[in-house]
């Protein structure tokens, strides 16, 4: 056996004039056309959804928008076409093929589900939502979606364009997060029996589009004439949010060295933690009071490279989910072509595209090598 896909349903529509079947219509003409999704057209031609295909996107659409994950997707795709693929992978050629993404625990864990499913499921997908969530880096939400979208379970998928929709439509004025399971069990009560995939991807999409955060286009929207937000004037207003913690800022210096030959020194960070597994340039400690101007910040290991530094012009700053980033860019070269420290490498300028370089440190490099 080697990948599971899903047959078309065969079950009672429900009436068009019901709130599922009248968003259910609106997505038969409107449905964005997406790499990982079968249209509504498609899979009455015979088209199958390819439960590889749904979990990949959900995963790599978590924290992240459809535009930033489609060239991504496609690249994987062509790479890993099925999950014995994707487990048989090198992680490192995993991680460097996600390197840009963000959150990259993600990447840790695509490649140890993959290998879950290869090993335990025989290469097929578990098609409810606990047996999905027993597997590495599933939650409860990617559970939903996965079990909706691939295999047709009634779940309840609740990601942050439907809670714009359902708070908008039922009218929620609890702020955000707690709102959530009242958010979740107003889902749960509209999903079809008939079509729930379709359900949960036309929520989804009326979120992305017609029911945007500023200015909804409610007029053309399938369900004006049930829209609580709407009837109250407040569509524009909901759904409130809680205020959100000012993050701090954390500051650190980035040391981007080159050689003789013009290749530049990297090295790889912890495998647990932030960035944890991917390349960077040598850092120093970060914190909210540590040093940009101190030389002894410098890592003991390049001691022995006697490089004569520079601050190179130009801060790097970058956002993580908890902290803003300060990086002053510290720039040398040496001559020769003397060995890595222990646990570094030496990376050519034309090897640089292909490493496992996080966002945040393609900047620092990029700001240092431009000096
Ligand atoms: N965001 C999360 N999952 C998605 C999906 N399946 N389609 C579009 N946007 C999404």
């Amino acid at each position: 056996m080697t990948a599971n896909r899903t047959a078309p349903a065969s079950r009672t529509a429900p009436p068009a004039n019901s709130l599922a079947g009248a968003l259910l219509a609106w997505y038969d003409r409107h449905a964005r056309s997406l790499p990982w999704r079968v249209l509504p057209d498609d899979r009455a031609n015979g088209e199958i959804t390819d439960p590889y295909r749904v979990w990949l996107s959900e995963i790599m659409l978590q924290q992240t928008t459809v535009q930033a994950v489609k060239p991504y997707f496609e690249a994987f795709t062509q790479r890993w076409p099925d999950v014995r693929a994707l487990a048989e992978a090198d992680e490192e050629d995993v991680m460097k093929a996600w390197a840009g993404l963000g959150y990259y625990s993600r990447a840790r864990n695509l490649k140890a589900c993959a290998e879950t499913v290869a090993r335990d499921h025989d290469g097929v997908f578990p098609d409810t939502e606990a047996g999905l969530l027993a597997l590495p880096g599933i939650g409860p939400y990617t559970a939903a979606a996965i079990a909706a979208i691939a295999f047709d379970r009634p779940a309840a998928v609740v990601d942050g364009n439907v809670e714009r929709v359902i708070s908008r439509l039922r009218a929620i004025e609890t702020p955000l997060p707690a709102a959530k399971p009242e958010i979740r069990a107003a889902t749960a009560e509209l999903v079809p029996d008939d079509r729930p995939g379709d359900f949960a991807q036309a929520t989804m999409d009326l979120g992305a589009s017609l029911c945007s955060p500023k200015k909804p286009a409610c007029a053309l929207c399938p369900w004006i004439g049930a829209c609580a937000a709407h009837k109250a004037g407040l569509a524009e207003t909901l759904p409130k949010k809680a205020p959100k913690q000012a993050k701090p800022t954390r500051r650190g210096m980035a040391f981007v060295i080159t050689r003789g030959d013009g290749a530049v020194l990297l090295r790889r960070r912890p495998p647990k933690g932030l960035l944890g597994g991917m390349s960077e340039p040598p850092v120093s400690a970060w914190g909210e009071d540590a040093a940009q101007n101190d030389l002894a910040q410098v890592p003991d290991a390049l001691a022995g490279l006697g490089a004569a530094w520079r601050r190179a012009t130009g801060d790097v700053r970058h956002t993580f989910t908890h902290f803003h980033l300060e990086l002053a860019v510290w720039r040398a070269e040496i001559e020769g072509t003397p060995p890595a420290p222990d646990g570094h490498w030496w990376s050519a300028a034309c090897d640089l595209d292909g490493e496992a370089l996080p966002t945040v440190m393609r900047k620092a490099l990029a700001t240092g090598l431009r000096d």
